[in-house]
């Protein structure tokens, strides 16, 4: 097996049939083998630096009931908020002062949210902070909603596709919700020139072996700055509640998979990999990853965007707990950069 990660290393591409031996036959020593040659590359282009995104949850309101989602339409035990312009620019200003210069606005889909609203603090956060990034992470929305939105002043959007596969997809979301919508939303976002990224969840619910080969091809086709690789982790509150949460060492392989095949793309060491085992996230940094977003969502709202259980978001996961990340990254040899860390290819 060594040889098709030193082939995926050197070619950055895998015929078919070696990446499904290579994702059905993975076992320790390879994987180990394969952690270390993305973490190469990752150190080729990145040195030890690990860019920091201020995350803020602007709402838990959300239009769509995906199966997996703990803030999920139906979930009536959500207690549901939705952050003022002001609470947002207070978090952008904390942010600020800590170092963080990318702010990430992530929320449900909540149409509670008008355009005219998000135009209003995109701009407002552009005016004050011309020297950071703003990302969004808002779900679907029009074309000229999304351009709005990047004339605004916008740089980033996060949309996962969740599964390149049509059926599977519906395995995950109800009928109203459209595979090829989703898709269509990441190419319109990539026209109109943001940095793009998208992504899955390793383990969901009916994921099979080709359905990961399927998501790797279109990576591969998309082209996305940016890469969002967690396990899927149950919500007690959702229908796979008691669905088994994803594996470690898969998506630790997956990880390492898209880093040899995108080695400058910017990929996170997600929240639910630290949430899913202890050095869950150093393990990712380990694997390829050069991202990390700390919680910048104001305290009292953290535990009410639960998207799975026991989601983390304090210590190391907590904007205010820079120092301590800094600390577990630099006992692995790595450091905070606090950098922009813009799309560099
Ligand atoms: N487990 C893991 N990841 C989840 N997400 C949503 N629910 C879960 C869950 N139960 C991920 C989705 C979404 C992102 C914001 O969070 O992939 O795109």
């Amino acid at each position: 097996m060594k040889t098709v990660v030193d082939r995926l290393r050197t070619e950055r591409t895998l015929p078919v049939e070696e990446l499904r031996a290579l994702l059905t036959h993975c076992d320790a020593e390879t994987l180990e083998y394969i952690n270390r040659q993305a973490r190469e590359v990752a150190q080729a282009h990145f040195g030890n630096n690990v860019y920091i995104r201020g995350l803020i949850e602007v709402s838990n309101c959300c239009r769509n009931d995906c199966y997996y989602c703990g803030i999920r339409k139906s979930n009536r035990k959500v207690a549901r908020y939705r952050l003022s312009k002001e609470s947002i620019l207070g978090c952008c200003e904390e942010g600020y002062q800590l170092g963080f210069r990318t702010f990430v606005m992530q929320g449900g889909e909540d149409a509670a949210f008008s355009d005219e609203q998000l135009l209003e603090i995109v701009e407002a956060i552009r005016s004050r902070y011309p020297d950071c990034a703003i990302t969004l992470s808002l779900g679907e929305k029009s074309r000229q909603t999304y351009e709005r939105l990047f004339r605004a002043g916008a740089n980033r959007y996060l949309l996962r596709h969740e599964t390149y596969n049509a059926a599977h997809y519906e395995q995950l979301h109800p009928g109203k919700m459209s595979w090829e919508n989703r898709i269509q939303c990441l190419r319109t976002l990539k026209e109109i020139g943001f940095q793009t990224g998208t992504g899955i969840m390793v383990g969901s619910p009916g994921q099979t072996i080709e359905h990961l080969i399927a998501d790797v091809q279109f990576i591969e086709e998309l082209q996305p700055q940016m890469i969002g690789i967690g396990p899927f982790l149950p919500h007690h509150d959702t229908p796979f509640a008691t669905m088994p949460a994803g594996n470690m060492e898969r998506t630790l392989l997956l990880l390492s998979i898209f880093r040899l095949m995108h080695p400058t793309a910017l990929i996170p060491s997600t929240t639910a990999l630290a949430t899913l085992a202890p050095g869950g996230r150093e393990r990712g940094i380990l694997a390829g990853a050069n991202v990390v977003m700390p919680n910048l969502s104001p305290r009292e709202e953290r535990k009410k965007y639960e998207l799975y259980n026991n989601k983390a978001s304090l210590g190391a996961e907590a904007a205010e707990g820079l120092q301590l990340l800094d600390k577990q990254l630099a006992a692995i040899g790595y450091r905070i950069s606090k950098d922009r860390g813009d799309f560099n290819p």
